[in-house]
């Protein structure tokens, strides 16, 4: 991988990406156990987490569920993919998600939480990973909405919006390639201090973020101060689009 411009800020982040969301398990835990649902997951089911990161949500399945096969974790970032603990329940693999999808191998469910935005052929990653289930099998994409609620400023989610895909167009790329396709909005309220957060978007902790140098973050941290200065918790909602893509029985 020489080419990914997400290749050097997850090599950067990596040793922290853990604790930027730490403070709360139960958000893990509760969007963990949406995953489950949605992907119908059984102990007999092969299952592939595409653009893994650190496995945070892989490490969190194999507690909740007994898989009889390892998760095979697929990340282009060795130091991301560092971070997942040695375990035979959970197999690494260092590898860009296009590439693995073009690889031979067939899995019953597949997901890609948050990573959709980094593919660029994202139709031919599709209709890959419809050659990669079994018939009945699940391909679940999760992304945040076009909009977010985050206490960010003001430049930071214009550019947010400009950048994030609408998962509407994703929807008919999957219909296009004959996927089956449910959405459901998955809505999390979140309350963190303050300070934990702005130390999150000091670390550029999405990577839109790395867009702004230096002068331009502390310019957007100081228009976060000013706006939150007599709070000391942020609370806001995090809503999390999950689309559902079954591949047909009959095919
Ligand atoms: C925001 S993180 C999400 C990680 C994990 N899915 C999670 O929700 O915690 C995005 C991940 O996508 C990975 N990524 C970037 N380009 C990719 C590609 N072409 N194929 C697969 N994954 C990619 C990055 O290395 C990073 O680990």
């Amino acid at each position: 991988m020489t080419n990914n411009p997400s290749e050097n800020h997850y090599k950067n982040i990596a040793n922290i990406y853990d604790n930027l969301w730490s403070y709360s398990p139960e958000y893990i835990k509760f969007t963990t156990q949406k995953i489950i649902e949605h992907l119908h997951l059984t102990p007999t089911d092969i299952l592939v987490d595409l653009g893994c990161g650190t496995g945070i949500y892989s490490k969190e399945i194999i507690n909740q569920i007994q898989l009889q096969q390892p998760i095979i974790c697929v990340d282009p970032s060795a130091e991301m993919l560092e971070k997942i603990p040695a375990n035979s329940r959970l197999n690494p693999v260092e590898m860009d998600g296009v590439k693995f999808s073009q690889k031979p191998g067939i899995y019953n469910k597949i997901f890609l939480k948050e990573a959709i935005h980094y593919i660029e052929e994202k139709f031919l990653l599709f209709q890959n990973l419809w050659q990669r289930l079994t018939p009945g099998g699940i391909f679940l994409l999760l992304l945040l909405p076009p909009t977010i609620e985050y206490p960010l400023f003001a430049k930071a989610l214009e550019l947010y919006e400009k950048k994030q895909p609408h998962y509407q167009e994703l929807i008919n790329l999957l219909q296009q390639v004959d996927f089956i396709v449910d959405v459901d909005i998955i809505e999390y309220p979140l309350e963190l201090p303050k300070s934990q957060y702005f130390e999150m978007v000091e670390n550029r902790y999405m990577f839109f973020l790395s867009e702004f140098n230096d002068t331009e973050l502390a310019a957007g941290l100081k228009e976060m101060e000013d706006k939150y200065q007599d709070k000391s918790v942020l609370k806001f909602s995090d809503r999390m689009v999950f689309i559902t893509a079954t591949k047909p029985e009959y095919r």
